[in-house]
Order: structure tokens, then sequence, then C-alpha cells
């Protein structure tokens, strides 16, 4: 594809506004690939957890990265991480996962490790692309920005609904906790915080159903890219 034609749209925002559901949507409607980088940091974290590596001890992190080989394959539009081979898709999105993401994020070389991955794909592809620096480090030139986001408790409350249907046991209390925490490390490390671009698009979902915040979304791409 040719440099010129390809779109970018950029979605970030907290843990549990509905990035990723409403990416996925919006990616299926205009023919797109949605790249979901959280699923990045995701498998680096599972990588240092398997390794009996503190996900907070920077160093030892960074140490661990020369043995790390992630991809991203496609299959049937479905976006799938590979770790040295292995694909961790499933393992990614355990609960663990989630706060050792968080983690590792902050680590400079982590973010730089994962940089190149992200601007390649964006640059070959039409992309819907999800995460929480996207609009403001990773795809600055990108033709929408959005920055989605949603009250804690409503944010927890999805969690909440979304694990249950899956079948696992978790506490709305410990959840809310938890994306208070990730809130306050994602938008309060050094590198790349988690913020709103001063061109980013903010879409409040609170009170919204999934369904509403989707059709929110995709209007507002639509009209952005003339479509
Ligand atoms: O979107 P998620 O919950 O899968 O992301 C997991 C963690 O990864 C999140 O707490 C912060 C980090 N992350 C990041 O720092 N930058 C991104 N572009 C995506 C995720």
């Amino acid at each position: 594809m040719n440099k010129e034609q390809v779109k970018n749209i950029a979605i970030d925002g907290p843990a549990g506004a509905g990035k990723s559901t409403i990416a996925r949507a919006v990616s299926k409607e205009l023919g797109f690939i949605y790249v979901d980088t959280g699923a990045l940091y995701r498998s680096i974290g599972v990588y240092a957890l398997r390794q009996g590596v503190e996900t907070t001890d920077g160093e030892k992190v960074a140490a661990l990265l020369p043995q790390i080989k992630v991809e991203l394959r496609f299959v049937d539009g479905l976006q799938h991480v590979f770790l040295n081979g292995e694909d961790v898709s499933e393992a990614v999105r355990q609960p663990e996962a989630s706060m050792a993401a968080s983690h590792v994020s902050a680590i400079p070389q982590v973010r730089a490790f994962l940089f190149d991955l992200q601007r390649e794909m964006a640059a070959q592809n039409n992309v819907v692309m999800d995460g929480r620096d996207i609009g403001t480090v990773v795809l600055p030139q990108a033709d929408v920005k959005i920055f989605l986001t949603a009250s804690p408790e409503e944010r927890a409350r999805r969690r909440f609904n979304e694990m249950k249907d899956k079948g696992m046991q978790v506490e709305y209390e410990s959840l809310l906790e938890e994306i208070k925490q990730r809130d306050y490390n994602d938008s309060h490390r050094e590198i790349a915080p988690l913020k709103q671009a001063p061109d980013a698009v903010l879409v409040d979902t609170t009170g919204d159903s999934l369904n509403e915040a989707v059709a929110k979304v995709t209007k507002l791409v639509r009209e952005k890219l003339g479509l």
C-alpha cells in the first residue's frame, strides 16, 4: 500500500474505557487492521513473570529484552501476539498480566523495544491502534485521534461483567482498586504517560452501553475521514 494512502486511527485512554471493543468494531466497519498495543506490553510482562523477575525492576526487565522476540500476526482479522514463537494471546489476558504490563510499560527500554513494531504496522497498513500513547508518541500524525474515557466505577463494572461472563471469579472492589492503581501508574510515569493529545477528540462513555459508544466513535471517525 502506498504510504500516502494509508490511514491511521489512534485510540487512547485508561484501562476499561472500552477501547478494544470500540477499536475492533471500528476496524471491522472500515476494513482496517486492529492493533492492540497493550498486548505487546502484556507479553513482556508475562515473559518477566515466567522468568521470576520482579516486573518493577527496570534493570532486570531490560536485561531480558535481548532474549525476547515479539511478533503480531493476524488470523481471520484477529490479532495474535507471539512471544518467541509461542502464541500467548490467551496468556496475556490473564489477570496477573495486567499489573505486570503496567509495571514494565514504565521502563524506557521496554517502550523503545516495542516502538518500531508499532510504527511499522501503521506505516504499512490502515490501522486502528489502541493504547496509551498512540496519539501522543507512536502516531502523532494519525488521521484521527480519540481519547476514550469513562468513570473508574463504570470501567470496573464493565470489567467485572466481562470476566463474570467468561466464568472468571473476581470481586468488584478489587477490580476498582486495580483500575485506580493502573490509572495512577499509567498517567504518572515519566515516559509516554497516558494523556490526551491536544488534537484528540475526548469521548466520555460513562452511562453509554458499549453499542452506543461504538456508534458514537464510528460516526466521529467517518466524519473525520470524510467517509
Ligand atoms: O490496554 P491494556 O490494559 O491491555 O494495557 C496493559 C498495560 O500496558 C497498561 O496498564 C499500560 C501499558 N500500555 C502502555 O503503556 N502503552 C500502550 N500503548 C499500551 C499499553
